[in-house]
């Protein structure tokens, strides 16, 4: 089979991951699929509905170890794929008041959500630089990198790592051809979509909240060789929310 290239995707069998890995199955790729143990097994049964010869494998990591990112991409260098295209979008929260916060929990957010990505870039540019091939990274930031609900520090702070580790790495990676830009999504929702009620659709400028395949339209356009103009930017999915002026009535 002939893939555009070989797409590393992270939080795999999530809300958001699991449609990323349909979408770029579907548009023709090779998928590396990614996420924890106990999640992979869901993920596999996803993609065989499809009954589509695929080229996909999955294997499973706990990105707060780092030592399990390096086996996740020696295993990779064992099957001979080379990662040209890297999508960080493994990511969770915790809410809970500021002064209950332990340090053990800021430092699993932000492993997770930033230090992983980190890693994960700089495994993914090592290959690619050793090659002399060319690439793309996306990493999945949030509009909470620059707005917040109270009581979200670590997630909020994560975010905004996010959004500073992508022009930073575009800055570096830029002379290897490695183009490097983050999405931050609003409101998506990955429950029951038709459980919505209209006000949570009708307060968004765009007259509905977000859903995956939004993400992933972009993903696709943000990976795809052909825009190679565009790099260190961050591209904001959320139907128009953070440029909405409020004011209490
Ligand atoms: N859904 C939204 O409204 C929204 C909005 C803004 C940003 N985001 C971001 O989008 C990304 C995907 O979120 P989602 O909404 O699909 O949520 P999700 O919880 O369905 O998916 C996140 C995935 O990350 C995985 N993950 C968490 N900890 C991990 C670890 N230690 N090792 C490996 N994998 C781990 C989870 O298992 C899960 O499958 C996240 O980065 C999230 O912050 C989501």
């Amino acid at each position: 089979m002939t893939t555009k290239g070989t797409v590393l995707i992270t939080g795999a069998a999530g809300g958001i991951g699991s449609v990323l890995v349909e979408a770029y199955l579907q548009a023709g790729w090779r998928v590396a699929a990614t996420d924890l143990e106990d999640r992979c097994a869901g993920l596999e049964q996803k993609i065989m509905r499809h009954g589509q010869a695929f080229e996909y494998t999955i294997i499973p990591a706990d990105l707060q170890q780092p030592a399990e990112i390096e086996r996740l991409f020696d295993r990779l260098d064992k099957h001979g794929w080379l990662v040209n295209t890297l999508i960080n979008n493994a990511g969770f929260g915790i809410t809970k008041k500021l002064t209950d916060l332990t340090v053990a929990e800021w430092d699993s957010v932000l492993n997770v959500n930033l230090r992983a990505a980190f890693l994960c870039a700089k495994e993914t540019a090592a290959r690619l630089r050793k090659t002399g091939s060319s690439g793309a990274i996306v990493n999945i930031s949030s509009t909470r990198a620059i707005m917040s609900e109270p009581n979200t520090e670590a997630y909020a702070a994560s975010k905004g790592g996010i959004s500073a580790l992508t022009h930073a790495l575009a800055a570096s990676l830029g002379p290897d051809g490695i183009r490097v830009n983050s999405i931050s999504p609003g409101w998506i929702e990955i429950g029951n979509y038709e459980a919505l009620r209209e006000a949570d659709h009708n307060q968004h400028p765009a007259g509905r909240v977000g859903r995956p395949d939004d993400i992933a339209r972009a993903c696709l356009y943000l990976t795809d060789p052909g825009n190679d103009f565009v790099t260190g930017t961050d591209l904001i999915i959320d139907g128009g929310m953070t440029r909405k002026m409020i004011y209490e009535p």
